[in-house]
């Protein structure tokens, strides 16, 4: 079977263009965004997501910034080609577009706080800006490479990541995993979902169960519609269902993906998740975390620090718009949770199953 790749996320003709997956599975959209401002609330209502495709969202929100400033100047330029580029502002200096690209850095970076690669794509994409060019023409070419880069580095170590997890799958498995680590959440095949297909791929048959993963629905809108989309077999769980499956056994492994991880290998990743290891842990199941090295973030010792979004308390008390809860009630909502590196039994990364410190 061949799998294929969703186009997520790209940048084209001047603006970031993204599949709107609040509308999944009902509707396949794209979406066109033209304003850093659209794309902060593409971000923070989740019509993009997923740690990776954040990271991308980061680098292509930079080049939405020039583009958004300076197009009525001369129509749409930043498309990376020479001859667009020529036609940026003379009068523009070098410092008013770094000024211009680290206050949208900002606002981007604001958007959502745990998934790392977000602000690491933000940072690696005005350290570039930084660098002695002598004009803005030269800087912004540059950008624009870095910015793709941040795309094609994040699709090749999908890739591997497929490479070094599949090895660890065996024909007929059966796999649990958590809200949503597929094409939807990167610019490849996925992170843990990319090792299921990547086995599939390479010939062997995998059934996934997939937590529905409340509040969003991650697991079920997005998740199962990529297993449908990839002739993967797929059964949807409540998130509750998922310790009784494990207890049940014939679940050979749980893999999900993560948003930040410490240097022990703490892991911040969808809310859910900690009760899954631990359940994995009491039935002895395998718990794999599937994840580039740009989700490493080696500034933490351990994960006490990563910062855990809290999310609008509707998300819980409604259905697709559905009250499920008296309005007098409160909503606990923390968007992520922290799962001690002790409870995962390997890391799998584009360079390997590694195991911390990292
Ligand atoms: O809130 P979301 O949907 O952005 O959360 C996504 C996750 O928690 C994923 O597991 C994680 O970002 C890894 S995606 C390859």
């Amino acid at each position: 079977m061949t799998v294929n790749i969703l186009p997520t996320i790209v940048f084209n003709r001047g603006a970031v263009e993204i599949i709107d997956q609040t509308l999944l599975p009902a509707e396949y959209k794209i979406l066109r965004i033209t304003a850093v401002e659209n794309l902060c609330e593409a971000i923070r209502s989740l019509r993009v997501r997923g740690a990776p495709a954040l990271g991308v969202a980061g680098a292509y929100g930079l080049l939405l910034a020039v583009e958004e400033k300076w197009r009525p100047h001369e129509g749409w330029y930043f498309d990376g080609a020479e001859a667009r580029l020529e036609t940026f502002p003379a009068v523009v200096t070098l410092e008013a577009v770094r000024r211009h690209l680290e206050h949208a850095g900002r606002s981007i970076r604001e958007t959502r706080p745990t998934a790392v690669n977000l602000g690491w794509a933000i940072d690696r994409a005005l350290a570039i800006c930084r660098g002695p060019w002598a004009s803005p023409r030269d800087m912004l070419r540059a950008l624009h490479a870095e910015a793709n880069a941040v795309r094609d580095e994040d699709l090749d170590m999908c890739a591997a990541i497929g490479r070094h997890g599949s090895a660890l799958l065996a024909d007929g498995d059966r796999v649990l995993t958590h809200c949503n680590t597929g094409g939807l959440a990167t610019s490849g095949l996925g992170t843990a979902l990319g090792v299921v297909f990547a086995a599939v791929d390479s010939g062997k048959k995998i059934f996934v169960y997939a937590d529905e993963t409340r509040p969003l629905l991650q697991g079920a809108r997005l998740t199962a519609w990529e297993c449908e989309r990839q002739g993967v077999e797929v059964s949807v769980l409540c998130d509750g269902a998922a310790a009784s499956l494990l207890s049940r056994g014939g679940v050979a492994c749980v893999i999900v993906g993560a948003d930040r991880i410490a240097r022990n290998g703490d892991t911040a990743n969808k809310i859910g998740t900690l009760s899954l290891a631990i359940a994995a842990s009491r039935y002895r199941v395998p718990f794999y975390v599937a994840a580039p090295s740009s989700t490493i973030d080696a500034s933490l010792a351990d994960g006490s620090a990563i910062p855990i979004e809290e999310r609008p308390e509707v998300e819980v008390k409604t259905v697709s718009g559905a009250e499920t809860a008296p309005r007098s009630a409160k909503a606990f909502n923390p968007a992520f949770d922290i799962t001690p590196g002790t409870l995962v039994t390997g890391f799998v990364t584009e360079k390997g199953v590694i195991h911390p410190p990292f």
